[in-house]
């Protein structure tokens, strides 16, 4: 079939979707294809283009887990089901890190990425600082999405060579020896779980809960716990992190009011109204 009578079959309606699944399994630009429209398609990426036309419109599949990658601060990550899809407003928090680091002395910093996903926060800080750190953990929980993770690491690892980097199964933080710690400068990158389930519930697309971990958007008990359970983890091993953290704009109030006495929160980033990308370190 040509380009042309695919683009003009009644079946598909969303002509721009269709559009853009063309180019990305002929790996050609929109520019390109408006230029090739007689070129014959072959069967086989027939059959992909239609299958994930359907995916994607009749059975609402995300369209990165169709394609299985996503496009975060200028690099392509592999994802699928193992982890939820990085969102843009998460980007802001890699340009909050970099804007901190720019002015720090690069020597004997250790950065940590708690609850990475797909390694998205942890590679995109040492994809743009590429020689600022001398260690590098990610922590996950979940065994398939760590696995991912690890699948990314093995994508970018080549040009991360100046930092000895560890990925870790573990419950937030639980897996450091503060004592290593102590002469170092610690990043903290961490998008927990923090939407509460009535709002995952009532307010999410059918998209996103048909298709993503809800694990992964959801702290089944109190929507903050995560953050205040990392928070003691801090307290109780005694270092001194500046964190960076993603959460919804009431829950900063929330976090500031519980832990004043210790730890200074600033919003430095803001998406649109209901999310804040935070900066936070102890007093
Ligand atoms: C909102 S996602 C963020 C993923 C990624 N960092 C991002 O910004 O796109 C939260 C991640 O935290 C992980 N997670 C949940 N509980 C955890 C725990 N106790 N320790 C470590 N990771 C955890 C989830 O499995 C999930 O991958």
């Amino acid at each position: 079939m040509k380009i042309q009578e695919l683009l003009q079959n009644q079946k598909y309606t969303q002509k721009r979707v269709l559009e853009n699944l063309i180019c990305h399994f002929l790996d050609i630009s929109r520019e390109k294809l408006r230029t090739s429209l007689e070129q014959t398609i072959e069967e086989s990426i027939l059959k992909k283009i239609t299958q994930a036309y359907d995916d994607f419109v009749v059975q609402k599949k995300p369209l990165e887990y169709i394609l299985w990658y996503v496009k975060f601060m200028g690099n392509k990550f592999k994802i699928d089901h193992r982890a939820l899809i990085p969102r843009p407003e998460t980007e802001y928090m890699i340009q909050a890190v970099n804007e901190h680091i720019s002015i720090l002395n690069p020597w004997n910093n250790i950065l940590f990425d708690i609850g990475t996903g797909c390694g998205v926060l942890w590679l995109s800080v040492l994809l743009h600082n590429p020689s600022f750190f001398s260690e590098a953990y990610l922590s996950e929980y979940i065994d398939y999405t760590l696995s991912l993770a690890k699948e990314n690491f093995e994508i970018f690892k080549n040009k991360l060579t100046k930092t000895n980097l560890n990925l870790v199964k573990a419950n937030l933080l639980d897996f450091i020896d503060p004592t290593k710690f102590i002469s170092s400068q610690l990043i903290l990158v961490a998008n927990l779980p923090y939407i509460p389930e009535d709002t995952f519930n009532q307010n999410v697309w059918e998209t996103v809960k048909n298709w993503e971990p809800k694990p992964a958007f959801v702290w089944w008990e109190d929507w903050l716990d995560y953050y205040r359970k990392m928070f003691q983890q801090i307290f109780d091993f005694w270092i001194k992190p500046t964190m960076f953290l993603e959460m919804m704009t009431r829950q900063v109030d929330v976090l500031r009011k519980e832990f004043w006495k210790k730890i200074e929160f600033q919003e430095v980033k803001t998406f649109h109204f209901n999310i804040r990308i935070v900066k936070a370190w102890i007093k």
